[in-house]
């Protein structure tokens, strides 16, 4: 990650890592300033927050002292003490910060046992607000390829999901080449610091006097209309006295690239275009600005396109050599034209940026039986291969990247179609050996079909770079079954993948941010990694993008030439997401700023649901059910997805759970009449719930898993009813053979649901390993978690859909939940409870979760006829241990205790 410190940041550290930063035991670590480490170019005010560490029993903070000092030392802010046992949520209050500025940080906590500890000294910097910004858009002159809108999305939606071998179709033909801006200029005098700001409609790569300055695809994923985000790089070392050049290549990205199930292109716009202002502070106090305008030239260059879906080809015969060094002669290229768009959506950062979090040695490059060349990298990643090929001029290589072979080693071409191929190319300009890692793409992948290789090409010619939003890794999980190590790595896997620039249904066929798949996911999201700024932005676009009359979009950010709809259990993420980001972090301001949005959503669907039951509009039901019941054939079951079996259910469940979920959200906020009105309709729902759809023998309309499954979650029935409720829901798992059979968005309940009344069967579903279940993708040797339960046959030689969907990874909540135990008892976890559930088939569970607090270590074991545990937990937080002979209350710290089960 590109960090940037001023030279004070740097002298202040190297000092304080001379003194003791803690006294004794006593440890601060993973500060943050609005839940990022060292953020650069932020524009909301700072929000301090680090994490707390300890030996001692019963340790808590009493309270904290920040200091705050700006890049020439001069402190602008100091908190005083401030007693507190919280280490996070702490909001600047000293005086203005100034924009473009970096700044330094450091926190002292003092705990109860008379000791304090302090961090290093920690950078921070300022965006430039949108009135500051004189730069100009520069767009080249030439008009870009026509793109079809479609009058008729449905029909394109079909045609997509039709399958079968791509259409033969050249892309050149209908990719537009990336785009090439210059310019020099010259600085007379001394630099002191120089700061570059940029953003493109499109994404890019800036160049200063050679050197590529920018974050991996910036500006990355926002609902452009509304909301662009702009970077700061500090290119203070980058500048010198004399001819400097600036560079950047523009590509489509999101922003006019493919898009959508349907991959339609220019959806933001129809031409793309750079903004970028550098400010130079000369030593003599003086600064000028640099910023893009009329004098910058273009042309076209190397790649040939571009495109997040389709991939990329460089020729590299096409580069101009030279052309981002001083001195380059570009008087054949073309004057720019510039442009005026509303600066007042240009944003600062909100969340980490994409980057390469991991590089991999690829497994084996080998000649499948078909004779194919193929790369194995030996796990399904997101991300891009890099390079070095050696060979002619006019010679080109071709990457095709792909997700499984079969039983013997053939590449299956699972993603085909149209703009679908995630194929990169290079072209040699001369003899020789060439790097080559794709710039402006991303492609999810296990295996890659290369075609063009010279004789001698070998697996270390190849290096596979890793992409994702850089958050911090917060939990891990084992135990003594290592298929359920197996399977935590791979939902770790998919959950990365799959976060990059926004949260995303897949990383390859549709790249979308499927509002329901992360409202599944989210409760093991959080366990994993630390999202709460990368999913706090999302909601940034969320806001934006809800319809006057309160409808909230299945796909986020909209793609406005994508047919997109509302959908219970999609559009209920406004609430259900915000919601476990407080749960998990503890800080209601993410309830406060979704609140409005949180109303005006229930007020939507109350319009819909004039009898408290949602029965009106379009439903994705209980989404990707594995089987349709026999009895259910050809009655509804739209393309298998059981879309239309009980969907009026699902909807007012999901209606239900939204309400529960708004009492509590009011009643955090201090709402009480809210409160009141959302318990009342909660109850309402519930009445006319049990009334319409649930029968006197406690049967639904569809007999299906997911329908009891959602019943019981949301509390839609009466005490009379449960228990045939339940044995309706065994009735339909036996009629599966004990498998289960649920869909999107009954499956993050259904082992929950089981355990409070049949925990055998709750085991007997989490250690199914034949499909549909987790276990059965683990024994198939899976890396990621798949978007069908049932994608590859026992006899591996054949795969569909994606294998690369974390929506069913949501099981990850309940092993951390339920198998480890390690729940939260306040938000945040100022309480935890630990509650295992001591499932047969698990000798010991361990695992650890960083929390808003600090750490916490858990491990239990059975030990003959009881259980031994150890936990360790940080300061300021005090634990529940539920045993059979009743809680145990523990001060934070390390203990081992031992109880008879
Ligand atoms: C996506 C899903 C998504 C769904 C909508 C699919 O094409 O891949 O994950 O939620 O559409 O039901």
């Amino acid at each position: 990650m590109k960090k940037e410190r001023s030279l004070l940041a740097v002298a202040i550290l190297l000092l304080s890592t001379l003194l003791p930063s803690a006294a004794g035991s006593y440890r601060v670590y993973s500060p943050k300033v609005n839940d990022m480490t060292e953020p650069t170019g932020i524009e909301e005010s700072p929000v301090f927050s680090w994490r707390l560490s300890s030996d001692a029993e019963g340790c808590s903070q009493t309270s904290y002292e920040i200091t705050v000092r700006d890049s020439d030392g001069k402190e602008v802010w100091s908190s005083g003490k401030v007693s507190s046992s919280r280490p996070f949520g702490v909001r600047y209050q000293g005086s203005p910060l100034a924009d473009n500025r970096q700044y330094c940080w450091k926190v002292t906590s003092y705990d109860n046992h008379g000791q304090s500890a302090t961090s290093d000294w920690n950078t921070f910097s300022t965006g430039l607000s949108s009135e500051k910004w004189t730069a100009q858009w520069i767009e080249i002159t030439e008009d870009r390829k026509k793109v079809e809108h479609s009058d008729n999305p449905m029909a394109a939606v079909f045609a997509s999901m039709g399958g079968g071998p791509a259409k033969p179709y050249v892309p050149e033909d209908e990719l537009d080449r990336c785009q090439y801006f210059r310019k020099e200029f010259n600085l007379g005098k001394k630099i002191k610091r120089a700061t570059a700001f940029a953003t493109a409609h499109g994404v890019y790569n800036l160049y200063i006097n050679g050197e590529c300055v920018s974050e991996i695809l910036a500006p990355g994923f926002t609902t452009y209309p509304h909301y662009l985000e702009y970077q700061r790089y500090d290119i203070t070392r980058n500048l010198k006295q004399g001819a400097n050049v600036i560079g950047a290549i523009v590509a489509d990205g999101w922003w006019s690239g493919k898009l959508g199930v349907t991959a339609v292109g220019n959806q933001y716009g129809d031409s793309n275009g750079l903004l970028c202002q550098i400010i130079v502070e000369f030593e003599d106090g003086t600064t000028q600005t640099i910023q893009t305008d009329g004098d910058f030239r273009w042309s076209y260059g190397a790649y040939v396109y571009a495109d997040i879906y389709e991939g990329e080809s460089f020729d590299a015969s096409l580069e101009p050599k030279g052309w981002k060094e001083v001195g380059f002669d570009d008087s054949s290229w073309k004057s720019v034209k510039t442009a005026s768009y509303d600066n007042s959506i240009l944003k600062g950062r909100l969340a980490p940026p994409v980057d390469i979090v991991r590089t991999i040695v690829p497994k084996r490059l080998y000649v499948s039986e078909n004779g194919q060349t193929v790369l194995d990298v030996g796990e399904n990643i997101v991300g891009r291969v890099a390079s070095t090929l050696t060979g002619e001029k006019g010679q080109r290589v071709t990457f095709c990247h792909q997700e499984e072979a079969d039983s013997k080693g053939n590449v299956l071409v699972t993603l085909n179609g149209k703009h679908k191929e995630q194929i990169t190319k290079f072209t040699f300009a001369e003899d020789g050996t060439f790097t080559y890692t794709p710039q402006f793409t991303f492609m999810g992948f296990r295996y890659v079909i290369i075609d063009g290789l010279s004789e001698g090409a070998s697996v270390d010619d190849f290096k596979v770079e890793v992409l994702n939003t850089d958050m911090d890794i917060t939990g891990g999980f084992s135990t003594s079954d290592k298929r359920f190590d197996r399977l935590q790595e791979n939902i770790l896997r998919s959950q990365s993948g799959n976060m990059l620039s926004i949260p995303t249904d897949c990383p390859h066929r549709e790249k979308a941010g499927w509002t329901g798949d992360m409202q599944i996911y989210a409760p093991t999201a959080t366990y994993n990694m630390d999202v709460k700024a990368f999913l706090a932005k999302w909601l940034t676009s969320m806001r934006y993008d809800q319809r006057e009359d309160g409808s909230i979009l299945d796909v986020i950010p909209r793609m406005p030439y994508i047919n997109q709809t509302c959908a219970a259990g999609w559009s209920d993420a406004c609430v259900i997401v915000p919601w476990r980001l407080y749960e998990e972090y503890g800080d209601p301001s993410v309830l406060e700023e979704n609140y409005q949005m949180m109303t005006k959503w229930m007020d939507y669907v109350s319009s819909q649901a004039p009898n408290y039951l949602w029965e009106n509009g379009f439903q994705y039901g209980d989404w990707s059910l594995p089987k349709t019941p026999d009895r259910y054939r050809g009655n509804g079951g739209f393309m298998g997805f059981g879309m239309d079996l009980g969907n009026k259910c699902v909807a007012t469940a999901m209606y239900a759970y939204s309400a529960s979920l708004m009492s509590k959200i009011a009643s955090v906020l201090g709402r009480s009449e809210d409160k009141d009105k959302y318990d009342t309709l909660l109850d309402n729902i519930r009445k006319a719930y049990i009334e319409n759809y649930l029968r006197e023998d406690g049967r639904l309309e569809f007999d299906m898993q997911g329908l009891y499954t959602l019943t019981l979650a949301m509390g839609l029935t009466d005490d009379r009813r449960r228990p045939a409720v339940q044995d309706h829901l065994l009735e339909c798992i036996h009629e599966m053979g004990d498998h289960l059979n649920t869909g999107f968005l009954s499956t993050p309940f259904l082992l929950d649901v089981l355990l409070s009344f049949d925990k055998e069967m709750a085991r007997t579903i989490l250690f199914d390993d034949d499909a549909p279940s987790w276990l059965y993708e683990v024994k198939m040797g899976a890396t990621t978690m798949w978007e069908n339960w049932m994608a590859i046959p026992e006899d591996h030689n054949s795969a569909r859909a994606s294998m690369n969907h974390f929506a069913y990874g949501c099981v990850g909540d309940f092993l951390y939940r339920e198998i480890l135990g390690l729940q939260k008892g306040a938000p945040g976890y100022e309480t935890i409870i630990v509650d295992p559930c001591f499932m047969e088939g698990f000798d010991f569970v361990e695992g650890w979760h960083e929390t808003p607090y600090g750490r916490i270590e858990l491990r239990w074991e059975k030990t003959g006829d009881g259980i031994r545990m150890d936990i360790l937990t940080p300061p300021s937080t005090n634990t529940i241990v539920r045993t059979p002979s009743g809680d145990k209350i523990l001060d934070s710290g390390k203990h081992c205790i031992s109880f008879a089960l």
